[in-house]
Order: structure tokens, then sequence, then C-alpha cells
């Protein structure tokens, strides 16, 4: 299954590759938050094609399916183009997105970065992969020795907060990174490339596919306050799992 899920990721990817070097429309969804036309036909085709796959699941795309709630099993959540305002900009820092979530759990997830040709997948209990490469979370076990990451969200309503906890973890990591697609994010956090990454705010169809891919290669992905993470939160931080209580303690200082 796995696989077919990914020769579907891989050729959506193809859609994705041709729009970075060619012109878009782009419309807005909100005063900075964007959407072009290759957006919608990525997720239009993994829609037709994923339904195929998983005949009785909910398909929710995050382009095409209306607001809500969203079922807890048997759903697949689609972001067609994660990065979207990388991919307007030409930073090639944009992924397709998929994860499969069965009983509350995500079974599958498939993460392609079509311009630097990097598949990353995962299924529950077989470990996670990257161009067939084992992925496996850094060794870190010192927070002013790691390498964070983060992202903010289009809606700016808790910015007091955001800054608080930025010139934190500035202040205790040897660098934050904000690259602009939280599903590689994820997937760089599983390579252990971050040593932890963070975010409030996210969408399922942003975490849905990288999560699995994270904890299939040894890390773990919690709430803010440190609970298990299983997709009923906006928010998580996801780490080698070495890093994650000293994080834990910035973040609880703040409140
Ligand atoms: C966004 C990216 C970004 C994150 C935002 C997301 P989009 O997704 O993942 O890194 O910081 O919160 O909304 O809009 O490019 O699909
Ligand atoms: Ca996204
Ligand atoms: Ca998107």
């Amino acid at each position: 299954m796995l696989k077919q899920i990914s020769d579907i990721v891989l050729e959506a990817g193809c859609i994705v590759k041709e729009g970075f070097y060619s012109a878009k429309n782009i419309n807005h969804k909100g005063e900075v938050d964007l959407v072009t036309d290759f957006d919608i036909r990525t997720e239009n085709f993994l829609k037709e094609k994923l339904q195929k796959v998983f005949p009785s699941f909910t398909i929710i795309g995050e382009e095409t399916s209306a607001e809500g709630s969203y079922p807890a099993e048997n759903v697949i959540f689609i972001d067609p183009i994660d990065g979207t305002t990388n991919f307007v900009h030409g930073v090639p820092f944009v992924a397709v997105s998929v994860g499969v979530i069965t009983d509350s759990e995500t079974k599958y997830g498939v993460v392609y970065n079509p311009i630097l040709d990097e598949l990353y997948s995962a299924e529950t209990g077989k470990g996670a992969f990257c161009n067939g490469s084992p992925l496996k979370v850094s060794d870190n076990a010192s927070l002013i020795n790691s390498l964070v990451a983060t992202g903010f969200p289009y809606k700016k309503d808790n910015l007091p907060y955001l800054m608080k906890v930025l010139e934190e973890v500035l202040k205790s990591t040897q660098g934050i990174r904000r690259a602009g697609a939280a599903s590689l994010d994820l997937c760089y956090t599983a390579k252990g490339i971050y040593d932890l990454y963070y975010e409030t705010r996210l969408q399922p169809w942003d975490m849905a596919g990288g999560i699995i891919i994270v904890r299939e290669a040894g890390g773990i992905v919690t709430k803010l306050d440190g609970r298990y993470h299983d997709m009923d939160d906006d928010s998580l931080i996801a780490s080698n799992g070495l890093i994650h209580k000293e994080f834990l303690n910035i973040l609880n200082e703040i409140k």
C-alpha cells in the first residue's frame, strides 16, 4: 500500500515541479495566504487517484474540502503543495504531503519534495525512509547544541506569545530555521538535520504526512504540554526525544 501511495505522490510531484518552473495564476485566500492553479490541479489529481485506492475513506484536501471538523478515522489528509509561499517565490522547499489515518493513528505518511527529488515515507511499525534509505533522528542531547525549526501561522493573533517563545528558544539553542513547509520540517527532524521542530496553528494536512515519519525515525511528537499528539491539536513539538523535556521546560516558564 505504501508503494502505491508513494507512486501517486511522485506523480503529483511532477505537476508541482512543472508549476515551480512556469508562470502560475496566484490567488489570495487571505491577505498573505496564497493558492495557485497548481495547488488545485495537484489536489484534484491526488484526490481522484487516492479515492480509487481507498474507496471507503474520506479525503480532505487543503484547497477543495469544506472547512470544519473532520472524521477521526479512515481519513486521508492532502496538502498538494506544502510551502505555497516558497512555491510562488521560487524557494525550492516545497512538498506534496499525504497522511492516511486509520483508527485515529496515521498508518502511512508520504512527503515528496519534487524540486530536490526527496521522497520521505513511513508506515506504522516499519520504519521511515528517504529515497529508500532509513531515517533516524539525531542523537544530540543538549538544547544549546541543537538546531531548531519553527514556522508561523498566517493568522497573526498569537504573536506576543510566539515572539516570547522565539526569544527564549533563540537564547537556548544553536539557531532557529524557518524554511516554510511544515511537512518538510518534520522530515528534516526525522532525518536528524533539525533536532527539534515546533509550530502552532497548523492544519491536519500540514502534519498528517510528516508526524509518522518522525515517529518511525525514532523521534517523538507531542502537544505543547508534552502529551502525545494524536492529530486533535493544531500545535506540536517534534524532536529526537532527548531534548524534548528541556524544550518543554522553556515553554512552561513562559506560560
Ligand atoms: C504552511 C507551511 C508553513 C507553515 C504554515 C503552513 P502552506 O502551509 O507549512 O511552513 O508555517 O503554518 O500553513 O500554506 O504552504 O500549505
Ligand atoms: Ca501546508
Ligand atoms: Ca498547501
